[in-house]
């Protein structure tokens, strides 16, 4: 890493997906206790040594007496845009830090919206750059020189992109092989294409996730759904994709328009 990066990487050998975060808040995404990429599976894939994570302030990239990153926009308006001198340095010093080619993503509420099946492409990079911006907006020649991929996780602002960012690398570390534990599957997950039938027909479908339920059998007076203590493993994946498909129907029938013909 460059003398101007908040390294948060413990690992020394390289890991199958390096991540690097350009904020002004790299404290965000450090490896202490209580931290999001500290906890649970983001750490896990850092201990497995299939994720790596590098935080650089992009402050440290500014120059001039007060290490300005942010100015007042042209034309008038509220808030304040970020420089592109600082940015744009910061880009060049890091990704020079490694010689794996780094994927830029910008995020932003401008961009793209995230889906499961852009997380599951972005799994496969070998690195990624993240670029988040904390101000009104960013200038936009730096945006056009960078050419991000630019990436919104939804359709309302957060104060900043940091937030964006972490929701972004869970999404993608869970997905890399090692990071979950055994009893854990992310083919399960919402949104995860499900599998072909035992005849090799269908699968491919993008769907929300079914009823779970465990000990004790009855609770408040409810039974468990009699399917899941007959020990027919074939009825419970029957029943499961049953209720998977009648739950995004109910809840989210966009999803079934995007999906490929059922079976
Ligand atoms: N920054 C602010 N709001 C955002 C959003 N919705 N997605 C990504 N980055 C953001």
């Amino acid at each position: 890493m460059t003398d101007n990066s908040d390294d948060q990487s413990s690992s020394t050998s390289q890991a199958s997906l390096r991540i690097d975060v350009l904020t002004t808040f790299p404290e965000l995404f450090a490896d202490r206790e209580g931290c999001v990429l500290a906890t649970s599976i983001p750490a896990r894939a850092r201990r497995a040594g299939v994720a790596e994570y590098h935080a650089t302030d992009i402050r440290s990239f500014a120059t001039g007496k007060h290490q300005k990153t942010d100015d007042r926009p042209f034309g008038g308006g509220p808030g304040m845009v970020m420089l592109c001198q600082p940015l744009w340095d910061a880009v060049q010093a890091v990704e020079a830090a490694d010689p794996r080619p780094a994927t830029r993503i910008l995020l932003t509420p401008q961009g793209v919206p995230l889906t499961q099946a852009m997380v599951e492409e972005l799994a496969k990079k070998p690195r990624l750059l993240l670029i988040s911006g904390h101000y009104e907006g960013i200038d936009e020649r730096v945006i056009d020189k960078l050419a991000p991929l630019e990436i919104s996780i939804g359709d309302y602002v957060l104060s900043g992109g940091e937030v964006a960012a972490l929701v972004l690398i869970d999404a993608i570390v869970r997905l890399l092989p090692g990071a979950l534990g055994h009893e854990e599957s992310a083919a399960e997950d919402s949104f995860s294409p499900t599998a072909p039938d035992s005849k090799g027909r269908g699968g491919g479908e993008r769907l929300l996730d079914c009823p779970h339920y465990t000990r004790p059998r009855e609770w408040m007076g409810v039974e468990v759904p009699p399917v899941l203590m007959s020990g027919d493993h074939a009825a419970v994946d029957r029943w499961r994709l049953e209720q998977r498909r009648e739950r995004t129907a109910k809840r989210r029938p966009d999803l079934l328009k995007k999906n490929p013909t059922q079976n």
